[in-house]
């Protein structure tokens, strides 16, 4: 592969919030996360394992339950944008793929370190994989952050997760429905902040920290509001 078939899968993947029907095939689901394997973790602690769901019921019961206490947490912060706050897309998936890393794992890194934080990084690591392995076979994904609180405890609840491990996210793979997301107000909004990508002469520093690139409370506070896809105006 060379470098630009390299950033044209880059770019293919994106985050999809809107899935048709079509199955997956059962051999690109094996293919996407045969591909985990070989994904870097510290220590090589490997903590990743999946859950599949495909059983709408189990689907459907998971988004909303989900979507249930979502709710309840936004009223905390109101500020957040509920239609993606929701995890809406979740049952519109043919696949969900529950990742979850063994917590008992962390001993694998030295204990001044921040453990838990490595332990994420490398589950995060193995998410991208399974994005951009979709991505080879024009399946679109997602992330739904799970972790912590009362949402991470409905999945593990209704999945029957031992406690030893963290359920951090619910992928969603399938055929991206464009149509259903264009349709959609508030994804419309995520999907145009989601192409905007900070210009590497923003994100560089040569040889030391530019402090002239150093962006102010302001600049940061603008930049949550118009530029994430979490903080947007409701719709
Ligand atoms: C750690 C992490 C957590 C994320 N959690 C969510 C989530 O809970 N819901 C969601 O809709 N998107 C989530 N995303 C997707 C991001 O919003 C998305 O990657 C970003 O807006 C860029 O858009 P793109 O993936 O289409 O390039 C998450 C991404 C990452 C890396």
């Amino acid at each position: 592969m060379n470098y630009e078939e390299f950033i044209d899968l880059l770019q293919k993947r994106r985050s999809v919030r809107r899935y048709k029907p079509d199955p997956v095939p059962r051999e690109a689901l094996e293919k996407i996360l045969e591909a985990c394997r070989y994904t870097p973790s510290a220590g090589n602690s490997q903590p990743w394992e999946f859950i599949l769901v495909q059983d709408p019921e189990t689907k459907k019961g998971l988004s909303k339950r989900i979507a249930l206490e979502i709710r309840e947490e936004v009223k905390k912060d109101p500020d957040i944008a509920r239609g993606i706050a929701v995890q809406p897309f979740l049952y519109t998936a043919p696949v969900l793929i529950v990742v979850c890393g063994d917590r008992r794992l962390k001993e694998a890194y030295p204990a001044w370190m921040d453990r838990y934080a490595l332990l994420r990084q490398s589950l995060s690591n193995c998410i991208l994989s399974i994005q951009l392995a979709a991505a080879c076979f024009g399946l679109a994904t997602a992330w739904a952050t799970i972790q912590s609180g009362p949402t991470e405890k409905v999945v593990r609840d209704m999945l029957g997760i031992p406690e030893a491990f963290t359920v951090d996210h619910i992928i969603p793979v399938g055929y991206p429905d464009e149509e259903a997301e264009d349709k959609q107000s508030t994804l419309r909004t995520v999907k145009e902040r989601a192409r905007f990508s900070r210009d590497l002469k923003d994100i560089l520093h040569k040889e030391h920290y530019d402090p002239a690139k150093f962006r102010s409370d302001e600049d940061i506070k603008a930049f949550l509001r118009e530029r994430t896809i979490t903080r947007i105006p409701k719709t």
